[in-house]
């Protein structure tokens, strides 16, 4: 069976209770709920992983360098902005990585406008709140 990877970075463990008037309400509970019932449409599995820790992304995106990795949901948060051994990390491995944002970051304070991983991911989606998850799944099909 196929699978998606969901990565997600640091801070985004308290989604639902941070700073609600620009990340919502919705937890991360509550996207993994969404895209679960999305694979079950698609026959597929789904691996989800949150961490504060750089290293830890580094060593999930490497593992799931596979075969049967269809394709890799990113929000690196912070990292976005100046992690070049995430963007690393992403350039050295095969499944394309689809970079998610929660917010609109380009509506935010300047540091937020540049991501220097987006250049090795296949696309980025930002601004749909949660909902850009379950865009960044379909974009796999
Ligand atoms: C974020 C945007 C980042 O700038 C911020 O540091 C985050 C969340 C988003 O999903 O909108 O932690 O990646």
């Amino acid at each position: 069976m196929k699978r998606i990877v969901v990565l997600n970075g640091p801070n985004l463990n308290l989604l639902g209770n941070r700073e609600v008037s620009v990340y919502g309400t919705d937890s991360l509970k509550d996207m993994e709920n969404s895209l679960q019932k999305l694979a079950h449409t698609k026959n597929i599995s789904v691996d989800f992983f949150q961490s504060n820790h750089e290293g830890d992304i580094i060593d999930w995106l490497h593992e799931s360098n596979k075969e049967d990795t269809l394709g890799i949901i990113l929000n690196p948060g912070a990292f976005t902005h100046y992690s070049y051994a995430i963007r690393d990390a992403v350039a050295a491995i095969q499944p394309p990585v689809v970079e998610v944002h929660i917010s609109n970051v380009h509506a935010r304070e300047s540091f937020r406008h540049q991501s220097v991983i987006a250049p090795v991911c296949k696309g980025q989606i930002l601004g749909f709140g949660l909902k850009g998850y379950d865009l960044a799944f379909q974009s796999f099909f």
